[in-house]
């Protein structure tokens, strides 16, 4: 009876052992071969690096490995040199990341040969918007990884430093070496000593990995934290309050990164409260800071108080200053002029500032795209974005030049990414999510890759066969490749454009709910409300017809933009149809290039981004003999209620905008399903997060 009993219990076990939580993320380490790695010196990071090698090789057995830190005139910063059987690097984080390479391509088959691979950016880090309460603003995957409430709540456990560990080794795998630990809308109790130990522990764990650590201020600290009457940035006090601080930080943690700063911004306070502008406060905090090797991160996300089109403010602020900041200050730029909205141009920042660091600031959580329920690859959006050119400096001014120093001379090269990451055992909520995180890390080590390649590598290192090989799939002449990796990499490559054109297509923007900004709302214009904030305000649909009209008989954005960009978007012929609607205001029977008037074609879009969901449900049904039954069920799951989700969308936006364009749908379009009236009560009663 109780060997019955303990066998069953065994089997338990096993099975319990072999569920599949999405845990490991792409670093799934099947069944490693015996290797030998020589390496001359001894540190937390090395041994790391050894440790990797010898858990995931999978090269020939009993190969020997060396590992030499040299430096080498072709190896950049992190950068390394691998071969087959070797890595070599300037310092022991590029050994980590070229073995890490090493295992990769051994793990998704791709050739080695001997080559130098350098970082495109040199500082890559990921941006929480961590709470100290442990919530996470726009966070879809749980609560925060590094805070939580409750009286324990600043205790470091061995459950803590072992999740901040795996979280440093999934980055380290993929390049990432900064983190800025809280949310930008700072709380003034992360700059005191009760949490600045707690930073402390976070940044030990994170070191080996060699993740520097960073904090979000606020700027108003030296009178909330320091008891002093004023912030005021040219005050005397206030700046040694900051140096003080600063000293005080660097005695805990010696490599500590820099500050992040929300400034003037959606409430945060900042140097124009004292009437000083944000050269004066990035420059009084940049100097505190200097001394020490730190660098400060000033966001450009601003509101001004004018009526001045929302697209164009970041620029009107920012611009006059350029030339006025201390090179350790970067000016942190989101990739688009509103915010991070499915489809945006570029920022006019972008190879406008010629005499300041510009640093990218991207959205991995999917705030804007279907939060952790729709499956959303976002590296197409940043392929995009980092390769459109701004002609800054003549043609091939592309962003990711502009930023990453090749054109501009700048001291830091740096890009952010706003993290996905959460206390969801699977990490991000949606598994495909994680896709996200690992491709922001690749891209910021390698700014012209393709979202191909990268979706290729994580479909093969997070479900791959040899991974996979417990599943039960007998017949070996089924074509994984075919049958797998193809529709599935599709499915993620085509993803995001599905998601533009169920939400936003044309050049639409900022017509989400206001209520947790998921689902549509185009109509949300409460009395009273600050017009920019408002979906109305962006679509300006009339009778008459559509779209914000940048051009200057309008609003004049296109004049941020350099030539010949801003006559390529002001001529209708020229300007790109996907942001037609965000440079042009048109008639509704405007012709498109396809000769359909523009409502056909908007309806088009939406309904073909609702088909192209349904389809992403077949194809995933498909794939369901080549993953384990858990992440299956999980992402069929999020699938369907995407699906919903898109379908809400479609008829949401179209019978709003039909009430102006007075225009039948096409004949073969899909019958909406939904009628406006309930859209619309629904998205009142969605419980609401509204952050402005
Ligand atoms: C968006 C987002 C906010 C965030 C802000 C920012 O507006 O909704 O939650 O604080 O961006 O980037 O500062």
């Amino acid at each position: 009876m109780r060997i019955i009993l303990n066998l069953i219990i065994f089997l338990l076990l096993s099975i319990s052992a072999y569920a599949e939580d999405g845990h490991h993320l792409w670093l799934r380490n099947s069944s490693p071969k015996p290797v030998n790695v020589v390496c001359t010196k001894n540190t937390p990071t090395l041994t790391l690096a050894r440790e990797e090698l010898r858990k995931g090789w999978m090269g020939e057995e009993g190969s020997q490995v060396t590992l030499t830190i040299k430096a080498d005139k072709g190896i950049q910063k992190d950068g390394f040199l691998i071969t087959k059987n070797s890595v070599q690097a300037n310092y022991e984080n590029g050994i980590l990341y070229g073995v890490f390479e090493l295992l990769r391509r051994q793990q998704t088959g791709e050739t080695i040969q001997q080559e130098i691979c350098n970082p495109s950016y040199e500082r890559r880090i990921l941006n929480h918007w961590d709470n100290l309460n442990g919530s996470v603003e726009r966070g879809y995957a749980g609560s925060s990884i590094f805070w939580r409430k409750g009286s324990d709540s600043l205790t470091v456990t061995e459950t803590d430093k072992t999740l901040w560990q795996e979280y440093a080794r999934a980055n380290a795998s993929v390049g990432i070496n900064g983190s800025v630990l809280n949310n930008v809308n700072a709380s003034h109790f992360m700059l005191t000593n009760i949490y600045l130990q707690r930073v402390k522990a976070i940044a030990d764990v994170l070191r080996p990995y060699g993740i520097k650590t960073y904090l979000s201020v606020k700027f108003s600290s030296p009178a909330l934290v320091g008891g002093l009457k004023t912030s005021d940035p040219l005050n005397s006090e206030v700046a040694k309050w900051w140096k003080d601080k600063v000293k005080e930080i660097y005695g805990l943690i010696p490599d500590f990164g820099g500050f992040l700063v929300k400034a003037n911004s959606e409430g945060q306070p900042g140097p124009q409260d004292f009437g000083r502008t944000h050269a004066d406060g990035a420059n009084m905090l940049a100097d505190a800071l200097n001394p020490f090797g730190g660098i400060v991160m000033w966001r450009a996300f601003v509101y001004s108080t004018s009526n001045e089109d929302r697209a164009k403010q970041a620029y009107l602020e920012f611009m006059p200053l350029d030339g006025q900041f201390r090179d350790n200050v970067i000016i942190q730029v989101k990739n688009g002029p509103i915010d991070f909205q499915p489809r945006e141009p570029f920022s006019p920042l972008f190879g406008a500032m010629k005499k300041t660091t510009v640093m990218p600031e991207l959205q991995i959580t999917q705030e804007y795209l279907g939060h952790s329920i729709h499956l959303a690859f976002l590296a197409p959006m940043w392929e995009e974005f980092l390769k459109s050119d701004s002609y800054g400096k003549g043609p091939g001014s592309t962003v990711a030049r502009c930023t990453d120093g090749s054109i501009f001379p700048q001291k830091y090269s740096a890009i952010a990414g706003v993290a996905n990451i959460g206390m969801d055992v699977n990490w991000c909520g949606h598994h495909f999510a994680q896709a996200n995180w690992y491709a922001f890390g690749r891209l910021a080590w390698n700014s012209s890759m393709k979202s191909e390649q990268i979706a290729d590598e994580w479909i093969k290192l997070t479900f791959g066969r040899t991974i996979n090989a417990n599943l039960a799939i007998s017949d070996q002449s089924i074509d994984w490749n075919l049958n797998f990796l193809s529709p599935v990499k599709q499915m993620m490559l085509d993803s995001r454009e599905a998601i533009v054109d169920f939400m936003m297509p044309l050049g639409l923007h900022h017509i989400f709910s206001a209520n947790g900004h998921y689902g549509p709302g185009p109509w949300w214009a409460p009395k009273g409300m600050r017009k920019d904030w408002t979906p109305p305000y962006f679509h300006q649909a009339d009778t008459l017809g559509i779209g914000f009209d940048r051009t200057s008989s309008g609003s004049n954005g296109v004049g941020q933009y350099q030539e010949p960009l801003r006559s390529a978007l002001t001529d209708l012929s020229t300007c790109p149809e996907a942001y037609l609607l965000w440079f042009h205001h048109l008639p509704w029977d405007y012709k498109m290039k396809s000769g359909r008037t523009l409502w056909d074609e908007l309806c088009i879009h939406y309904d073909g981004g609702v088909q192209q969901i349904r389809q992403f449900q077949k194809i995933w049904d498909q794939a369901e003999r080549f993953v384990d039954r858990e992440r299956f069920v999980d992402v069929q799951k999020r699938l369907r209620d995407q699906s919903l989700n898109a379908l809400e969308w479609k008829d949401g936006c179209l019978l709003y905008f039909q009430q102006f364009s007075k225009k039948p749908f096409p004949n073969n379009l899909e019958r909406p399903t939904y009628n406006l009236d309930y859209l619309i009560e629904k998205d009142t009663k969605r419980v609401g997060d509204y952050h402005h």
